[in-house]
């Protein structure tokens, strides 16, 4: 069994190796080469589905990614990218299988969509990458290659960095080789620095005294869940589910199938308005954990360490920051291609240092906004990436491009609010992470 899976990894692999060598063998411009969505396996579930699951959905572009205009060249890249997919953490693939153990001791199936649980076998693993997630790094690393060849040189070696967590390191490593096989094996990039989850860190949250969203889900849980739990319960009488139930196997949908790389059997047992409440609940989940909602005030806290060393590699200065960066790391400051490996929490603590995704109107715990901006499958899906492009222009002066999976942010704290920043502009709007206050920030996370 270990090795069919071990052939096929690296079939799939050498097909996407060589799909990618011959996009970019075949396309005479590969900084305009956008690569098309619709290339990602299918998984056996519809599209607009799998972009319901929230942060569990897999990478998609959530926009159009566009070179700068003429007479524009780019200088600089900072990626900080996701983590690809992954299996359940370990206390959550502990609470799906015992709500599906709950489903399973039904009196009877009412409905023939659950008889597929009379010879059903849980086997998720924990914690690690799938691979489906190291193709997605993959991809993303061969992506980056084709878009920003022109800034890699023999002197100009992507520096890449990864916090400490298993499956962030493998997202880094499949994401050079990916990186490697575009360049047909000229540059091969490693992962040069692993920073320790066990110290303070810019690759990843962590704030002690900082809530985790869990208040806000439930409340939501306890809107949508139980009539969801009611149907499910006259389906399978006597497994008697509860709202976390609910929550626990509407998971096993986007986990399982992105393990098998096919459509998991629980998907069938919810309908569209189901998977709408469970992104909601994701994105609630993100506004209030590591995002603006964060209600002691702590969540973008968790974001300045980063946003300072980007500012440092922007102005090729060196860093200034009280909080995450460990100043006895090296910190090079002279590449022009940066990737870094992260968290999706630490990914949106981020954004809301940076006052990217700045909604006027918080999630309501109560009621779903279908026009809401706050949607996690678009910032934080697995392999999500956020990219900033410093860019110089014949015009004059240096400016700042953000996208976050392909998206141009508006920037609408610089400038017109278009998109385009000036450098100067954007320091000075990143007042946050250089002041006082994320200092003193930083401290009542731990006192
Ligand atoms: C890519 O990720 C897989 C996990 O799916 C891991 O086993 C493998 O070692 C990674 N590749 C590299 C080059 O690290
Ligand atoms: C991170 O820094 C804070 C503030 O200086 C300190 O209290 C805390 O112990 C550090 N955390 C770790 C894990 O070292
Ligand atoms: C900085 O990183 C080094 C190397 O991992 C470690 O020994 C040191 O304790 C870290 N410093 C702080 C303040 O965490
Ligand atoms: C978010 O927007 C509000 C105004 O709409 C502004 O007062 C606030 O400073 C912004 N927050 C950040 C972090 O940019
Ligand atoms: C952009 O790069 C090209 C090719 O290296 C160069 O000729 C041009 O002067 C550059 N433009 C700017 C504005 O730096």
């Amino acid at each position: 069994m270990l090795g069919i899976s071990v052939v096929l990894f690296l079939l799939i692999y050498g097909a996407l190796l060589v799909l990618s060598l011959f996009g970019y063998l075949t396309r005479p411009s590969p900084s305009r080469v956008v690569t098309d969505p619709d290339d990602a396996p299918s998984l056996g579930v519809p599209k607009h589905i799998q972009k319901m699951w929230g942060q569990y959905a897999p990478w998609h572009p959530a926009g159009h990614y566009t070179p700068p205009p003429e007479g524009c060249n780019i200088t600089q890249v900072n990626i900080l990218q996701r983590h690809g997919a992954r299996f359940p953490n370990d206390d959550d693939g502990a609470a799906y299988h015992a709500s599906i153990k709950r489903l399973t001791a039904a009196r009877k199936f009412a409905d023939p969509r659950l008889e597929f649980l009379q010879d059903y076998k849980y086997d998720l693993g924990t914690e690690t990458l799938l691979p489906y997630g190291a193709m997605q790094s993959f991809e993303a690393g061969a992506q980056a290659f084709r878009r920003y060849a022109h800034l890699v040189g023999p002197a100009h070696i992507p520096f890449v960095r990864a916090s400490g967590k298993r499956r962030v390191i493998d997202s880094a490593r499949n994401w050079t080789v990916g990186f490697a096989a575009a360049s047909r094996q000229r540059y091969n990039p490693s992962v040069d620095l692993i920073l320790s989850e066990e110290r303070n860190n810019t690759l990843n949250n962590d704030c002690p005294n900082a809530g985790d969203g869990s208040e806000q889900m439930d409340e939501w849980l306890g809107v949508f869940a139980p009539a969801v739990a009611e149907r499910l319960n006259k389906a399978a009488p006597g497994a008697d589910l509860g709202a976390e139930d609910v929550f626990n196997l509407l998971a096993m949908c986007p986990f399982e199938t992105l393990a098998r790389q096919r459509a998991s059997p629980f998907c069938a047992l919810f309908n569209e308005d189901d998977f709408r409440a469970f992104e909601y609940h994701g994105d609630l989940e993100k506004y209030y954990k590591t995002g603006y909602g964060e209600p002691h005030g702590l969540g973008r806290v968790q974001g300045v360490g980063y946003v300072n060393e980007l500012l440092a590699r922007l102005t090729g200065t060196p860093v200034r920051d009280h909080t995450q960066h460990n100043g006895s790391l090296p910190f090079p400051l002279h590449g022009t291609l940066y990737a870094d490996f992260t968290h999706e929490n630490e990914m949106v603590a981020v954004f809301a240092a940076m006052g990217l995704f700045n909604v006027s109107v918080p999630p309501d715990t109560h009621e779903m906004d279908p026009a809401r901006e706050w949607v996690a499958s678009r910032m934080v899906p697995f392999s999500a990436r956020m990219v900033v492009e410093r860019v110089v222009c014949a015009a004059g002066g240096e400016s700042v491009r953000v996208f976050v999976n392909d998206k141009l942010q508006p920037l609408e704290f610089c400038g017109e609010g278009d998109g385009v920043c000036a450098l100067e502009s954007f320091v000075e709007s990143q007042a946050y992470a250089r002041s006082e206050q994320s200092r003193e920030d930083f401290e009542r996370c731990y006192n």
